[in-house]
């Protein structure tokens, strides 16, 4: 008999999670104003809100972590973490951050200013804030494949090149800083960049003169998608993957909460030394002398083995076949979502699913909380509500997508809680004519206002 697949570790320590009622859930949802990021953690049952800084560290990160050192200039954790960052991504100059906004903070502080703009494959929604806040244009060049949630494609997340140098030559090369190229592209469903895409992208840069930062967050399970579904990758080793991604960029930013495998922790990194000394004052200010940058000595000590045990080809396979599981329940069950499926996340098409709920009453976000109400799981909203208001018109923005996220942490859930979330989507599923009405905005920020906002009920 073939033996079936099973995970690549075993579990040593356990956290205890509680059920609730419905009732219960009606009042804290109400309460939090129907934003489930003012939910109490204690209040969700399975907690897909993101993948970010909720995943489980190995017992040799905790190992590292007791041997950090915390000296303020100098300490040996950096230099073991610069170290690391060099062998994975042969760039050679690295500033830490305390996440991957800081990174964002830090670098756009140099680089850009009011006017520029910064052409890129579905800009996350902090990339795309501190670009905004600035005056600056991001312009989204992904390919349009990628809002075509049925269609099945092995690299839904690359940039339309032609998108690109459209707008690459419309525009002086003095005003755009950078291309940003998000790998995997999160917004778009955890969808994966090829390198021949990574290659195209670079070349063009090359042309018009342009550098090219890379947006890392899931980059190593960007690459295992390279070894398992481009041609000419399937014997190369992950980190080899990563080495050759890498020697195509000028800048990388880094949210480590997400490859990194540790609860806190990001960074910059440079080819050219002359860029990154443009951005140590900005390093300084923001974020903290420039070996530590907004991290403790133990963070990057945890965050230098998380990032090589996200080089392990295993520890990859474990990962994407459990978003891959939880895919193949939906299969069963009709329910549709980004195909196929991401590396971190499952995206629930909330536009085919809620057909009944106008779009001016946030569809994907009214799926979320139904998810909620029914079984006491958090995701989060990828739609209008996280598009913000277009900065000119002050209008909503509707975006092509209207998704439910469902992140899955890493190494925290069993494919037992899979079948619980599968069920809980199918229970949703099948009501969802009954659904007619969603939420109105009483309570927002200008940018990033999906974190505070505040809503109510539209009656009927
Ligand atoms: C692609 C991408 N870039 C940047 C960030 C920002 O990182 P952080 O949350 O660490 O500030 C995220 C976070 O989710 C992300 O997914």
């Amino acid at each position: 008999m073939e033996l079936p697949f099973a995970e690549s570790y075993k579990i040593k320590m356990v956290e205890n999670i509680r059920k609730s009622t419905r009732e219960e859930r009606e009042k804290w949802i109400a309460e939090a104003k129907y934003n489930l990021f003012a939910l109490k953690s204690q209040y969700v049952y399975i907690d897909l809100l993101t993948d970010s800084g909720t995943g489980a560290m190995s017992d040799k990160q905790w190992a590292a972590i007791m041997e950090g050192d915390e000296s303020y200039a100098g300490a040996t954790s950096f230099y073991k973490l610069k170290d690391t960052i060099k062998d994975i991504t042969g760039l050679d100059y690295v500033l830490p951050t305390h996440q991957g906004r800081a990174a964002e903070n830090v670098l756009f502080s140099a680089i850009v200013k009011e006017g520029d703009i910064l052409p890129g494959n579905s800009h996350f929604d902090t990339t795309k804030g501190h670009i905004e806040f600035r005056k600056a244009h991001a312009i989204d060049c992904t390919i349009d494949e990628a809002s075509d949630t049925e269609l099945e494609i092995p690299f839904k997340g690359n940039m339309d090149l032609k998108k690109l140098e459209d707008v690459l030559k419309a525009n002086p090369k003095e005003k755009i800083p950078a291309i940003v190229l998000t790998i995997t592209n999160n917004t778009a469903g955890g969808q994966p960049v090829s390198m021949e895409n990574i290659k195209g992208v670079s070349a063009l840069a090359k042309k018009y003169g342009v550098k090219l930062l890379i947006d890392s967050a899931r980059f190593a399970e960007n690459a295992y998608f390279i070894k398992t579904r481009e041609a000419g990758y399937a014997d190369k080793s992950i980190i080899d993957i990563c080495r050759e991604i890498y020697s195509h960029a000028d800048y990388m930013t880094m949210s480590a909460k997400k490859d990194g495998i540790v609860n806190i922790g990001g960074f910059l990194g440079f080819k050219d030394e002359k860029d990154m000394q443009k951005c140590q004052m900005y390093s300084i200010m923001f974020e903290g002398y420039l070996t530590y940058g907004g991290m403790a000595g133990r963070d990057m000590n945890a965050l230098a083995q998380g990032l090589r045990e996200s080089m392990e080809f295993d520890y990859l396979e474990t990962r994407i076949k459990q978003v891959a599981y939880l895919a193949s329940k939906l299969d069963e069950y009709g329910v549709p979502y980004q195909r196929p499926a991401g590396g971190h996340a499952i995206f629930v098409d909330a536009k085919k699913i809620l057909t009944n709920v106008p779009k001016e009453e946030f569809q994907a976000q009214t799926l979320a909380i139904e998810l909620y109400l029914e079984a006491g799981i958090r995701g989060v909203e990828i739609g209008a509500l996280l598009a913000d208001r277009d900065p000119d018109t002050k209008e909503n923005r509707y975006p092509r997508l209207e998704l439910l996220r469902l992140a899955i942490p890493r190494r925290v859930y069993t494919n037992n809680h899979m079948d619980y979330i599968a069920a809980a989507l199918k229970n949703v599923y099948d009501r969802r004519e009954s659904i007619t009405s969603g939420y109105r905005i009483t309570k927002e920020l200008p940018i990033m206002r999906h974190f505070t906002i505040e809503l109510e009920k539209v009656k009927r």
